[in-house]
Formats: structure tokens, C-alpha cells, sequence
């Protein structure tokens, strides 16, 4: 597999396993089968209360502890010096695991400074190989770059077709902080499966549209985790090492940008107020 260097060092498999809205219930089963299907990298949070399941999938496959990468999230009720620490054991502990490859600060909200200082003691101390943030935009980013000792090492933000993040994608270059994608699909929102751009240069490779869209990501440098509860998807969404998108291919992507968020404008205070009132430990 592909991987991308952290500015730590620390290697990231370029295609991970995203896990958003996969029920408890089954997410033993599906991660068991991306694990199957050759996924190493899995990608999972605190607040999409299914990490037990990930921990019980990731024990029962025998998969030598240093062949996988991790990541899970802090939820913002737990942002803080005091209370980051506390509910970073609580989600290894879920997970069965004595480190995470990558703990990342899932909402730019809360206390984010106090917990960021309490992630830079958990990298000290081995219990993350790597820290991160999720849905920061890049003034948010830059702040809490030039305040604090260490730069994360990821900004996970919405990155697809319909939103490519071309700006925040080259603040992020200029401090060292890898882009990765979630909703690479954009949940196949905007008919993305049946766009006739997408469609008309996956038939060209004899592709899928999903395996293209992956594919301009990983050409971009981008970090991708497809959420599949199908096996058959999630092998055909591994499959996108074996061909490349030529330039004008890539420019025809570029120029679907609307530049606009289809889920949330993390500006938007009835959304800061929304977020805040969500409360997950269990
Ligand atoms: N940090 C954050 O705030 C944040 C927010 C959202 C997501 N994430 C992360 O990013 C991951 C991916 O994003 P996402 O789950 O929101 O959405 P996504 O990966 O863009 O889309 C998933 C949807 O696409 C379908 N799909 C998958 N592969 C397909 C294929 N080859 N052909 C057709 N349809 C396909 C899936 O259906 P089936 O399952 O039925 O196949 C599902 O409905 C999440 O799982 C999570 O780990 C993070």
C-alpha cells in the first residue's frame, strides 16, 4: 500500500477505512471484512460510538498490532488540558489498544488549545504515534500552529469533486500538514455515482466512478478513508494503484469545484451550537 510521510516521520497508508454511521452492531462484521479485504488503515471516532467494535474486529484478525493504522477522534465535550487525557484512555480502552497511530481533535470548537497540549504530551509519551485535527479551516489552523509546539501532523476535512479545498489544501502544504479527506464520495450526494463528467473518464479506464474520484484524491496527495458496508466496494475501492488520471483528466475534475460545503459551514453558529449539544461517552 501507498503511504504518505507525516511531518513526524510516521508512515499513513494513503487509503484507509472510514467507519462514520456503520451501526455498532455491525461495525465488527464490516471491519472484519475491509480487514479481509485488505484495508489496514481504519479510521473511527469517540463520538461515532462504535469504536468497541472496531477493537473486537481489529483483536480477532490476528493482524500484527504494527501492521495497522489507527485513528480515532476526540469529541469536543472532552476538549481541555484535563479532560483530553481522560478520554483518550477511555477510547483506547474501547479499542483493545495500548496506542493509537493517529489521535486527532475532531471539531474545531471547545477548549481545542487545552486539549492540543494535552495530545502533544500523549505524542511524548508514545500513547500516539501522531496527532492531528479534523474540520479546522486554515485561519483556525495557522493559529493553532504558530501558538504550539508541535504542528499536526493532519487536517481531515470534507475533500471531494463538488468541494476540493484547493486553498486550504495549499496552507496546509505551506505548514507541513497532510490533507485527508472524509467524504470522499460526498456521500453520493449531487448524483456524484451518475455525474456524466465522472462517468465519461471512468469509461475511459474501464473504472468505476468511485475508483476515479479516489483516484484524482490520491494524484492530489490527498489522504482518503471510503466508508463501504459492501465487500464487494470495499475491494473495488482499493483497487485504484494500477492506473492514473492524465493531466486534462485531472483539470476536468478541477473545474467540478463549487467550492461550497454539502454537509456543514463550520461558521455557521447554529452549527457550533448544534455540535455542542451532542454528548456521546458511554
Ligand atoms: N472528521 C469528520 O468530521 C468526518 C465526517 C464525516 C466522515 N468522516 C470519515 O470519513 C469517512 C468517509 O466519509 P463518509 O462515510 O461520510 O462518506 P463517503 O465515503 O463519501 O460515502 C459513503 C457512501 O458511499 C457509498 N459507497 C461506498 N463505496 C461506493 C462505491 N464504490 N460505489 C457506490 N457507492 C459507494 C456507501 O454506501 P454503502 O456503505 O452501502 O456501500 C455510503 O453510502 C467516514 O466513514 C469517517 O471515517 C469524518
Amino acid at each position: 500500500m501507498q503511504t504518505i510521510t507525516l511531518n513526524n516521520g510516521v508512515e499513513i497508508p494513503v487509503l484507509g477505512f472510514g467507519v462514520y454511521q456503520v451501526p455498532d452492531d455491525e461495525t465488527e462484521h464490516v471491519v472484519a471484512q475491509a480487514l479481509e479485504a485488505g484495508y489496514r488503515h481504519i479510521d473511527t471516532a469517540a463520538s461515532y460510538q462504535n469504536e468497541r467494535s472496531v477493537g473486537r474486529a481489529l483483536a480477532a484478525s490476528g493482524i500484527p498490532r504494527d501492521e495497522l493504522f489507527v485513528t480515532t477522534k476526540l469529541w469536543m465535550e472532552h476538549a481541555g488540558q484535563d479532560a483530553t487525557p481522560a478520554a483518550f484512555e477511555r477510547s483506547l480502552d474501547r479499542l483493545g489498544l495500548d496506542y493509537v497511530d493517529l489521535y486527532l481533535i475532531h471539531q474545531p470548537f471547545n477548549d481545542y488549545f487545552g486539549a492540543w497540549r494535552a495530545m502533544e504530551q500523549l505524542l511524548a509519551q508514545g500513547r500516539a504515534r501522531a496527532i492531528g485535527v479534523s474540520n479546522f479551516l486554515p485561519d483556525r489552523l495557522v493559529d493553532l500552529i504558530v501558538h504550539n509546539d508541535v504542528t499536526p501532523a493532519v487536517n481531515q476535512i470534507e475533500t471531494h469533486v463538488f468541494y476540493q479545498r484547493a486553498e486550504d489544501h495549499r496552507v496546509m502544504r505551506a505548514y507541513g500538514v497532510r490533507h485527508e479527506s472524509w467524504g470522499p464520495f460526498a456521500e453520493g450526494r449531487n448524483n456524484m455515482f451518475a455525474d456524466p463528467t465522472l462517468t465519461a473518464i471512468a469509461a475511459a479506464h474501464g473504472r468505476s466512478v468511485g475508483q476515479v474520484v479516489l483516484r484524482w484524491l490520491i494524484q492530489r496527495d490527498v489522504i482518503v478513508i471510503p466508508k463501504s458496508v459492501r465487500p464487494e466496494r470495499m475491494r473495488e475501492n482499493l483497487a485504484v494503484f494500477d492506473f492514473e488520471l492524465t493531466a486534462a483528466e485531472m483539470d476536468q475534475i478541477a473545474a467540478m469545484d463549487t467550492n461550497t460545503s454539502l454537509f456543514f459551514d463550520h461558521r455557521d453558529p447554529a452549527i457550533v451550537d448544534q455540535f455542542s449539544k451532542r454528548h456521546i461517552d458511554v
